[in-house]
């Protein structure tokens, strides 16, 4: 049972991290291994819609994109996490999450999140938060992601990592995020030990509205 943790922060150790950090904490306490991915402080842009992912099975520009899939391939949940910026979640971690979701699964290569459950975490100084929830979110949404839930928004409130250790309702919320994302691997677990086979899937039908 192993979740990857993403920091969207070009701070490895600030705010985001810092909520990271507690729902890690609440994830190791259930049983489970994590790693926290740091994006990097340098700006991650977004796809170039070259297409290439469709042949390579792979994103073109080879960064941090494709050392998360690798990674991803052996994880069983997913939390996205990140600052809010200009009330929307931040510009890098929204062009990561753009150019892995779109080269994810294509040219026969496997796909490593669909049907792993995933969360959304955002932080902000004041606010802005729920808008970049719904931005995280709705990756998880168009890829067959459980999206797992706590006891409020998933978001804490500060500056800074030390600013984040005085938002206690914040940190609760990170640790019962932890808990619900443990409690919904081991049931996945259990349902896989007991013979419950992965939903079918068919052949796609590709529409649009102009043929
Ligand atoms: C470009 C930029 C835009 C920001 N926009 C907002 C905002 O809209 N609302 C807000 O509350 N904080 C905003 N902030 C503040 C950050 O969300 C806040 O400092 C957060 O704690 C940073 O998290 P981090 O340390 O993980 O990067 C912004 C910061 C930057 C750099």
């Amino acid at each position: 049972m192993k979740v990857l943790l993403v920091n969207g922060s070009p701070h490895k150790a600030g705010s985001t991290s810092r909520a990271l950090e507690e729902v890690a904490r609440s994830l190791r306490e259930c049983g489970a291994e994590t790693e926290i991915f740091w994006l990097d402080a340098r700006p991650l842009g977004g796809c170039a819609a070259c297409g290439a992912c469709s042949k390579l099975g792979r994103c073109v520009i080879d960064d941090a994109v494709n050392a998360f899939r690798e990674k991803a391939a052996e994880a069983d949940g997913f939390v996205f996490g990140g600052p809010t910026h200009y009330a929307r979640a931040g510009a890098s971690l929204l062009g990561f999450m753009d150019r892995l979701f779109y080269s994810n699964g294509r040219a026969g290569e496997p796909d490593v999140l669909a049907h792993k459950p995933a969360a959304a975490v955002s932080v902000a100084r004041r606010a802005g938060t729920t808008s970049a929830l719904a931005d995280i979110e709705k990756f998880f949404t168009i890829s067959q992601m459980p999206i797992v839930s706590s006891r409020y928004w998933n978001l804490v409130y500060g500056s800074s990592a030390e600013d984040v250790e005085q938002d206690a309702e914040g940190l609760w919320t990170m640790r019962q995020l932890g808990r619900n994302m443990a409690w919904l691997l081991r049931c996945i677990e259990a349902g896989r030990a007991a013979g419950v086979a992965m939903p079918a899937s068919e052949e796609g039908v590709w529409t649009n509205f102009v043929r």
